[in-house]
């Protein structure tokens, strides 16, 4: 059984580290992170993967989808997330229109996060319609993860964040553009909302890691929004989210406790002024 060790004897993470781990059979770990607070706790309690995933536009910026963040935007949470990072694996999303239809717009994109951040890997939304961009990004030796399954870039594709590949023909799909990423040189997939027969099924066929979020048990990982599983948002409530706390009572309880100490003038007392 694992126990957290605390980062205290630390072994970079890398491309190829997640890599032995999956021949070793052992799981990876990986949160979403925005902003350098966080990340050096997230850090600090040795998680594999810290992903400024492109959900910094929903839980950090309120907006309802993750398309109207911004390249800059991306750039800022992910140099602030590399500052407070000693160990973790740190991957940026590309954001919705950096990528799709322009390989060499997604070049520039993808140098821009890896010159201006300092993280060690990008990951973009797709699998055969975005060949061109991925094997240009590669090309110029920046690692690249895939994300395939419910890919939130394309909700108004989806219509539905419902779960994907229940039909046979879209579970064909998704394992040959799986196949694909793999063959064009991405080191690990997303594999965002599908039936876990299928998430198990794709991991046993791929050398490289997959790792899940709603895509069950049988994955090379898991992922999972630092703010949903903190209990720091409450509204959004899918099936696979698991939430180890409730930070919104506990941040909304310490809060309520502060206003009534400056209401009641009870802070601060003799010992807290100079
Ligand atoms: O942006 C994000 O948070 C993600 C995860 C859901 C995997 O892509």
């Amino acid at each position: 059984m694992y126990m957290s060790d605390n980062n205290s004897n630390i072994k970079k993470i890398t491309t190829h580290v997640l890599a032995e781990m999956k021949l070793k059979g052992i799981k990876i770990s990986m949160l979403t992170g925005y902003d350098y607070s966080f990340a050096r706790i997230l850090d600090n309690s040795g998680i594999d993967i810290i992903l400024v995933g492109d959900s910094a536009s929903n839980v950090m910026a309120g907006n309802e989808t993750t398309l109207p963040i911004t390249l800059d935007q991306m750039i800022y949470h992910a140099a602030s997330v590399v500052r407070g990072v000693k160990r973790a694996l740190v991957v940026v999303d590309l954001p919705f229109g950096t990528y799709q239809g322009n390989s060499l717009e997604a070049l520039h994109s993808a140098v821009r996060i890896m010159k201006e951040t300092g993280a060690g890997a990008v990951k973009l939304e797709g699998g055969s319609e975005i060949q061109e961009s991925i094997t240009r990004i590669l090309s110029a030796g920046i690692p690249v993860m895939g994300h395939l399954g419910l890919t939130p870039q394309s909700i108004h594709k989806f219509g539905t964040y419902v779960v994907r590949a229940k039909e046979e023909a879209e579970a064909n799909k998704l394992l040959e553009n799986a196949h694909l990423l793999e063959d064009i040189g991405c080191f690990g997939i997303v594999l965002e909302k599908i039936p876990a027969t299928l998430g198990t099924k794709v991991a046993a066929e791929l050398r490289i890691p997959m790792i899940g979020i709603g895509a069950g048990s049988g994955v090379d990982g898991q992922v999972l929004v630092l703010h949903d599983m903190l209990g720091i948002t409450q509204e959004f409530s899918p099936r696979f989210l698991r939430r180890y706390h409730n930070l919104f009572d506990e941040i909304k309880g310490a809060v309520e406790a502060y206003i009534c100490d400056v209401k009641n003038k009870d802070f601060p007392n003799e010992k807290e002024q100079y």
